[in-house]
């Protein structure tokens, strides 16, 4: 596949507005669920990104009819997605969609509850640390499941799913969303304990509701489902995508940027205005948006990554290169995976002083970033990369490009209005 450079003049200064673009990860679990009826789904707002894409892809492989559409024409955001599954023709998501995402793996209980088979590629997607699936497989195999591993294919059948009360090991966002949507079609009431509280998650709930799946939730992270015989089609709007909106705004952070964030939710992103504030950057917030104002003097920070609401692991690379501009040693503790400090090695290319210590990274500020050729390892480290380029003296190239645009909607443009000398190069 061909090479995706994006290259970068920094040291410009940012400023203007930027609208965020609908959430892939609620998008993601939100086509799967076309996989539970017969009925037309129409999505709006939709980012047209390429896990997004790669889904559809796997959609239209098991039988779904559908199209991707643009009200407002050419690369503006905001598109619509119509997709139905009259029949599930062959339960099976093939390696070549598997590969690029983990997301697939979204399909098995939407396949398992609407014809009681599921062959699905083992997931791919970003290397951030073991990526294990054991909670969602615990949990279908106490609904009747049969799971075997066949080669590259885990395999799946079942006669019909059952109720069951069922506690995650662990919180997992896409393990609450496949047993979410495995559970709207079993026989009897299923309760799921332990479940993950992201907003991409809710929005789930809010569109399996709309197809009229009996799903309430229950104290704090517990959601109880009665079994339905049949869901039916719906209209939703994907939810903003908070992790592209605190993208953008530890990027209005940085020396020099004035950036206003707009169309977001401001209470899907508390902890990092949290964090932003105890570094004394200057972040406003109002109803729909946040406006940062990149001062010159940032205080280092101590952050822990943690499931919703905690400090979003999806935000911890791109907060790491704004803690290079702090003044003092800041610390970041990722306790989500395993692996995920592959941006690091990167930022130090451009002069940056961390160390990786087990699940922490020590970064001591401020440091003038540098120009430099790096390679894009997963999605956020990506990002991270991005910022850094941005704030860098001279030009920063970034391989394997192909990692941002499957989470972010035309990044290159959006950063482009505000100022910035980014381009994409086809290697
Ligand atoms: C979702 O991944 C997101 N992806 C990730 O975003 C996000 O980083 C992650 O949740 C955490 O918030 C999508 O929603 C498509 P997990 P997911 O299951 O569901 C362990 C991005 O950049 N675990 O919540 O795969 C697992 O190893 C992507 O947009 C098990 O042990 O993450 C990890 O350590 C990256 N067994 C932790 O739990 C399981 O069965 C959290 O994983 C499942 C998970």
């Amino acid at each position: 596949m061909q090479d995706i450079i994006i290259s970068i003049q920094g040291g410009r200064p940012l400023a203007g507005s930027v609208v965020v673009s609908g959430a892939k990860n609620a998008a993601l679990p939100e086509l799967a669920a076309a996989c539970l009826g017969p009925g037309v789904l129409e999505f709006s707002n939709v980012p047209l990104v390429e896990d997004v894409k790669v889904m559809f892809a796997a959609l239209r492989e098991i039988g779904a009819e559908g199209e991707i559409a643009n009200p407002l024409g050419g690369d503006s955001q905001g598109h619509i997605i119509r997709v139905a599954m009259p029949v599930l023709r062959s339960p099976l998501v093939s390696q070549r969609i598997a590969r690029t995402t983990r997301a697939s793996v979204l399909l098995l209980g939407p396949m398992l509850a609407r014809c009681g088979e599921a062959r699905v590629s083992l997931p791919g997607g970003c290397p951030i640390g073991e990526r294990k699936i054991d909670f969602h497989l615990q949990g279908l195999e106490s609904m009747g499941a049969e799971i075997r591993f066949e080669g590259e294919y885990l395999a799946a059948r079942c006669d019909r799913l059952q109720g069951i009360d069922f506690t995650f090991p662990g919180k997992t966002v896409t393990g609450t969303e496949n047993l979410l949507m495995a559970a709207t079609l079993a026989e009897g009431t299923t309760i799921l304990r332990n479940c993950a509280l992201e907003p991409e998650v809710e929005d789930l709930v809010v569109l399996l509701r709309a197809m009229g799946a009996d799903i309430r939730m229950e104290g704090e992270d517990a959601y109880v489902i009665r079994g339905r015989t049949a869901l039916h089609g719906a209209a939703h709007r994907v939810i903003p995508d908070r992790i592209e909106a605190g993208t953008y705004l530890i990027a209005g952070c940085f020396a020099g940027n004035e950036i206003r964030v707009e169309g977001v939710v401001p209470g899907h992103l508390g902890e990092l205005l949290t964090v932003l504030a105890g570094m004394g950057a200057s972040v406003s917030v109002s109803e729909h948006a946040f406006h940062a104002r990149g001062g010159s003097m940032l205080h280092p920070a101590e952050v822990v990554t943690a499931p919703y609401p905690g400090f979003p692991t999806d935000l911890q690379a791109q907060l790491t290169t704004l803690l290079t501009q702090a003044t003092g040693v800041s610390r970041v503790r990722e306790t989500i995976f395993n692996d995920r400090f592959r941006h690091v090695d990167e930022l130090k290319l451009m002069g940056a002083d961390i160390d990786v210590r087990g699940d922490a990274a020590v970064i001591r500020g401020r440091t003038g970033l540098r120009g430099a050729g790096l390679r894009a390892t997963d999605l956020r480290a990506s990002a991270a990369l991005v910022l850094g380029g941005l704030a860098a003296a001279g030009e920063t190239r970034i391989a394997n490009s192909y990692q941002l645009f499957r989470g972010y909607e035309n990044m290159p443009e959006k950063l482009q209005k505000l100022g910035a000398a980014i381009a994409i190069n086809r290697g």
